[in-house]
């Protein structure tokens, strides 16, 4: 309870608190607990997700929560973000505005690939000085590493100071043997007693909302562990726009934002490292992709050019720096090497992406995308690659939906129609009384609803069709797909047509922005689509197709390619052929800007209604 002294405010079920100071909500209350809270707008007041049930005396709501809460409101629901709890108190977070752990996909395939690491470890053993000839420890350092390349005596290295100072005592302790890392034959990033553990290189994906580091043993090309974890990020938002605003409106938020992927980072590596047996200061090699926001704000890189027209990044061609410029704990001389972007909104991820699936190589037309907030997408045909992005919204990742949720325990995933009609059976991430949809789950309930006549092409629901299932709500007409005691949350799961507005708007977005890349490449059929990234990964072809989500193709041709952005991060730390094949790819990709595209509109309206085939 709160103390007499020091008013406090305890979340529950968590058990968490913070001093109840009169400037912070509730919103900014929950983070200094450490209580993980919805907020994908970033405490703007927008999305609606942030709902806790206060249990004491608290602020008035204001008009915007009225708007966005209605009845729920009567319910004693308020939106942290909103609402502040001065003299503290008691407040009771429910499960839907729980940021859990979703469920974060790691698997990716990739072909074989010939290993050719930046880095290379040699084992040396230096010439003895003596009286007649008194060479300095450095210079038979660098005579052994040429002697151990086969290349001519006097070819010079560079050696890090840190690295010289140690020389003296490994040379003492291994009798003038030791083992040294060099880094693009060049530059010496390593030196250890003789027969040292292998050089370790992390590949790792940042995504928006997750991020995931793969280990690899650089002498073999082995992945020894993956870890994964959510992107620490959320309280800014839950997608770029909000995180690149955030830093406009705080100076304080870039640094912030960038320290705390540094922190989670270095816990990934010691994760990753714990399971492998390994430690994380013989990482010496790091090589990371992720879109063009995260990149800026992780190099602490000003993104507001990426939010302003025409959306040109600060640095496009790969950035390289010793990793413990950022705070980063691996190997003290380890390189962190960050891969090219394409544009604003097509970063390093779509390029790793189109090097895992070989792009730059395929024949008949195939659509790549990466679907979350943004939908990047290249298209490739004979050698050809272009690539845009498409502002799909955030309803893909269950954001502006009513009920909707990110993949994470408790989200209905998938729908299915019974063989006698309505009510749909629901499938639950972890079996879990449902709270919400996430991405996969929407698509699902929208296909089976077409499929079941209960909602038109159009977007309507069919009143007749879906009879008793359909009721009127605060946003329109609604389909019941739980009733109260079934939920987790006490409150019916409700999907109404605002929802189903929502995500023909995302859709209509996806579809649109490939039509426009197909009439550019003058392609008029699919031969192929590749879903890369969780979403795609969830998501059922067939469903997809009857949503009319992408332009015709057959529904076999539809292929989740797994995590194929962490596939590419890891063939580029592996081979160095394939980090330039991933720098020529960006170059030979052409980037098409949809925004004003004299296209796009018309297909985007075309677009809208559902395919139901
Ligand atoms: S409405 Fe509170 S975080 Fe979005």
């Amino acid at each position: 309870m709160p103390s007499d002294l020091q008013p406090e405010i305890f979340f529950k079920p968590s058990n968490q608190s913070a001093p109840a100071r009169p400037e912070q909500n509730l919103l900014q209350a929950a983070q200094a607990a450490g209580v993980g809270l919805e907020a994908p707008c970033g405490g703007k007041g927008l999305c609606g997700k942030c709902r806790v049930r206060p249990e004491g005396e608290a602020t008035d709501p204001t008009p915007g929560e009225k708007a966005l809460l209605g009845t729920r409101l009567a319910d004693g629901l308020r939106l942290a973000c909103q609402c502040a709890m001065p003299a503290g108190g008691q407040v009771h977070v429910p499960p839907e505005s729980r940021r859990g752990e979703a469920v974060i996909l790691t698997s990716g395939r990739s072909e074989g690939l010939e290993l050719d690491p930046a880095i290379t470890s040699h084992e040396l053993s230096l010439a003895v000085p003596s009286l007649e000839a008194p060479e300095a420890a450095r210079e038979r350092l660098f005579a052994a590493l040429a002697q151990a390349r086969g290349q001519e005596p006097g070819q010079g290295f560079d050696l890090p100071m840190g690295l010289l100072r140690a020389l003296p005592g490994l040379l003492a302790s291994g009798g003038g043997r030791l083992s040294a890392a060099l880094r693009h034959g060049r530059e010496v990033v390593d030196l250890r007693p003789a027969g040292a553990s292998p050089a370790l290189g992390l590949a790792v994906d940042l995504g928006t909302t997750t991020m995931v580091a793969y280990l690899c043993d650089l002498s073999d090309g082995q992945l020894l562990a993956v870890s994964a974890a959510m992107n620490p990020q959320a309280p800014w938002g839950a997608d770029v726009i909000s995180r690149i605003s955030a830093c406009q409106s705080d100076p304080q938020a870039l640094g912030d934002m960038s320290r705390a992927v540094v922190e989670s980072l270095n816990q990934l590596a010691r994760d990753a490292c714990a399971q492998a047996g390994a430690e994380a200061e013989r990482i010496l090699e790091c090589v990371m992709v992720g879109n063009s926001a995260m990149h800026h704000i992780f190099l602490k890189l000003d993104p507001a050019s990426l939010a302003q027209a025409p959306y040109a990044p600060l640095a496009r061609r790969p950035v390289e720096l010793k990793a413990r410029e950022l705070g980063l704990e691996l190997a003290p001389e380890a390189w962190l090497h960050w891969l090219p972007l394409k544009a604003g909104f097509v970063g390093a991820d779509i390029v790793a992406a189109a090097l895992a699936v070989g792009a730059d190589q395929i024949q008949e037309p195939t659509l790549l995308l990466d679907l979350g907030t943004n939908g990047e997408m290249v298209l490739a045909a004979r050698g050809r690659m272009l690539a845009c992005s498409t502002a799909a919204g955030p309803a893909l990742e269950g954001g502006h939906i009513g009920q909707g949720m990110r993949g994470a325990p408790g989200a209905v995933e998938r729908a299915r129609l019974a063989k006698g009609g309505l009510p749909l059976e629901l499938s639950v991430i972890e079996g879990l009384p449902p709270v919400g949809f996430c991405g996969s789950g929407l698509v699902s309930m929208l296909s089976c609803l077409l499929e079941a006549g209960a909602l038109g092409e159009s977007g309507s629901f069919d009143h007749e069709r879906a009879g008793e299932h359909l009721r009127q709500g605060d946003r329109g007409p609604e389909y019941v797909a739980a009733p109260a005691e079934h939920t987790g949350h006490g409150q019916e799961l409700v999907l109404s047509a605002a929802d189903v507005a929502e995500l023909q708007l995302a859709k209509a977005a996806i579809r649109a922005g490939a039509q426009v890349l197909m009439e550019q490449m003058g392609v008029d059929k699919l031969e192929r689509v590749l879903l890369a990234g969780a979403f795609g990964n969830y998501l059922d072809p067939a469903e997809a197709r009857r949503l009319g989500m992408f332009p015709e193709v057959a529904v076999e041709a539809i292929e989740g390619v797994g995590n194929a952005a962490g596939v590419g991060a890891v063939m580029a730390l592996l081979s160095l052929r394939q980090r330039r094949r991933a720098m020529d790819l960006s170059e030979a990709m052409r980037y098409v800007e949809l925004s004003g595209h004299p296209l796009f509109n018309d297909l985007f309206v075309d677009s809208m209604p559902f395919q139901n085939v």
